[in-house]
């Protein structure tokens, strides 16, 4: 989205009077954020277990051993939710390299988990595309992706497990530019793969890396070869027939592809391919290198800004006047501190009964003891934000401040929800909410038990609050009915369940309703009368969420598609804004 110059407002300009809450600009230079996506099984615990360890983060790769959730048995995964600090809510891995300090936003690996995914997308300013060389693009992979695409992410691929038999490295680039119409520039270049697997051509330095399929848990030895030096490169691979093919290659790839291009790198529109292979800890350092040179900085934000005069009287009178349109952009340099709520979590420690907030700061400098505005807050109140902490494996750290790029969680006194700004100054900020994914499952939830009642009540609040999971209910229902739970996939009602019981000592019902589909009529309540009137809506479920607007729930795609293809005003959406 652009905006006209001219509504930028002083956010922009140079400001000479400085402030205690604005970041110092190394600070925000050398940070870097980025998600991993990837299709369960491509090796992103093994990746992320290697970029720790080239920070010195980690002893020994294997600590962050998050035995992938998407593996595990049911049992497992409520063993490992009871260890709640590594597995489902790592949320995010921060390490100083060289100069830099990198954050790694989690992105829960198992498919009922994409909407968290979704979210450390919204908080993450690169992604990397983690692929398994065999397999190239998976389901997982394709839905990930169209998150990325929609941020309008820089996007890196890494294709991993080169040591195995893989595809041909041109059918993976093939596969992404068909599927994706997404360009990729190979930054490294494979040499073999599986047993044959010799290393990689740095394009980007004319240098081959030879692979030694060395200890799976240290760091590599790579031996490098300068391109020029024919002689040595010939005599190291060792495989006539794969270093004729190296020189072929790279002469094709010369001609054929196109130069890299930052400014459509950085627009998601080419995207930077590396080859390695993160168990044998190979491509990884220099994967690492390159990311750090060519991915983004923290980037700016699109928000709705709104003067607060005295009392907010000001503020409101513009509220009421425009939408929710953002109408500035916010730069890492803003003199203020702003951040988004982009999680929730309840109950991390059992003996403490706390809840976090995840914040993701965009500018300024946050600083322990703080007092911040809060973008939902109707009468300027203000938020001492006490303390923050990051979690890394199951251990707590305190953090005294954070920049742009950042990632803390903040004690949450119950006011903070996903999508909500908070921020410093007299100047009110808002940043657009993170839209949901649109749930496929559904059911009735209910306590079987009236007289634990309130502590059901209590359960369900917080985890809606947290979106574990969404609400919906029956159309007339003003809050005496069942709660109808909508959700990506049936695990994280198992999840809902589980902690109810575990955290709030109650049980719970479920019964699953047969619907497969839920879209907002962003035509409104007259729509959905009208689409009624007609007789349109047989076999179809009305429903409204917790704002009260309407939702139609389907048996399928095809439902949905005919009745979009009908009756045009109903303007059907998956997403809930
Ligand atoms: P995920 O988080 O994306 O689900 O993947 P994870 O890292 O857990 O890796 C999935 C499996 O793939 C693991 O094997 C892991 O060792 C293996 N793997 C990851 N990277 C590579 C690679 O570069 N080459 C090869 N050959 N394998 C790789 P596992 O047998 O399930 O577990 P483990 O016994 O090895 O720990």
């Amino acid at each position: 989205a652009s905006l006209p110059r001219s509504s930028l407002s002083s956010t922009t300009e140079t400001s000479t009077v400085s402030n205690s809450y604005s970041a110092p600009d190394e600070e925000i230079e050398r940070r870097r954020n980025l998600a991993i996506i990837s299709h369960p099984d491509s090796g992103k615990t093994t990746m992320t277990e290697k970029l720790l360890l080239y920070g010195g983060a980690l002893q020994q790769a294997g600590a962050v051993r998050m035995k992938g959730e998407q593996r595990a048995t049911q049992s497992d995964f409520m063993e490992m939710e009871k260890e709640r600090g590594i597995s489902i809510s790592a949320t995010v891995m921060s390490f100083d390299y060289r100069t830099m300090h990198i954050n790694i936003l989690d992105t829960p690996g198992h498919q009922d988990f994409s909407e968290d995914t979704y979210r450390a997308l919204a908080a993450a300013d690169n992604a990397v595309m983690l692929l398994d060389a065999a397999k190239g693009l998976e389901p997982q992979t394709r839905k990930l992706f169209e998150v990325a695409r929609m941020r309008g992410l820089p996007l890196f691929t890494f294709a991993n497990k080169m040591d195995r038999p893989a595809l041909s490295p041109y059918e993976l680039m093939d596969q992404i530019e068909a599927e994706f119409g997404l360009e990729t520039y190979p930054c490294l270049w494979p040499i073999g793969d599986g047993d044959r697997f010799k290393g990689v051509l740095d394009r980007m330095d004319n240098v081959v890396h030879l692979f030694d399929r060395g200890d799976r848990k240290s760091k590599a030895e790579v031996e490098q070869v300068p391109m020029g030096d024919l002689e040595t490169l010939k005599a190291r691979i060792d495989d006539d027939e794969l270093y004729e093919k190296l020189i072929e290659d790279q002469e094709l790839l010369e001609e054929l592809i196109s130069p890299l291009d930052m400014d459509r790198v950085m627009e998601g529109q080419q995207s930077p391919l590396f080859f390695g292979s993160a168990m044998t800890n190979f491509g990884v350092q220099l994967f690492l290198d390159k990311f750090l040179d060519m991915g983004t900085k923290p980037a700016p934000r699109l928000a709705r800004r709104m003067e607060e005069g005295p009392k907010g009287k000001k503020a409101k009178a513009q509220e009421s006047a425009d939408d929710d349109e953002p109408n500035d952009l916010i730069l890492p340099e803003h003199e203020e501190f702003t951040g988004f709520v982009f999680k929730t979590q309840a109950n991390l420690d059992p003996k403490h009964r706390d809840r976090l907030a995840y914040i993701r700061v965009v500018s300024g400098k946050f600083e322990k003891g703080m007092k911040v505005g809060h973008s939902r807050s109707k009468h300027g109140k203000k938020y001492n934000l006490a303390q923050a902490q990051t979690l890394f494996g199951s251990d707590r750290e305190s953090v005294e401040v954070a920049y742009p790029g950042d990632v803390i969680g903040i004690n949450n006194p119950g006011a903070f929800a996903i999508g909500d700004t908070l921020y410093t100054g007299t100047d009110k900020v808002a940043f657009p909410g993170i839209p949901s994914f649109s749930p496929e499952v559904f059911a009735y939830i209910r306590s079987p038990n009236p007289s634990s009642f309130k502590s059901f009540r209590k359960g369900i609040d917080q985890l809606l609050a947290e979106g574990a999971v969404q609400s919906l209910r029956q159309r007339n229902d003003d809050g005496g009915g069942p709660l109808i739970l909508a959700a990506v996939g049936q695990l994280q009602f198992e999840v809902v369940q589980a902690r109810l019981r575990s955290e709030y000592n109650v049980e719970s019902d479920l019964e699953p309703i047969g619907y497969d589909l839920a879209r907002w009529v962003d035509g409104g309540w007259d729509a959905v009368d009208k689409a009624d009137a007609d007789g349109k809506l047989f076999n179809i479920m009305i429903v409204q969420d917790r704002w009260q607007r309407p939702v139609l729930l389907f048996r399928n795609e095809w439902k949905a598609a005919s009745l979009q293809e009908e009756e045009k005003y109903l303007e059907l959406k998956p997403w809930s804004r």
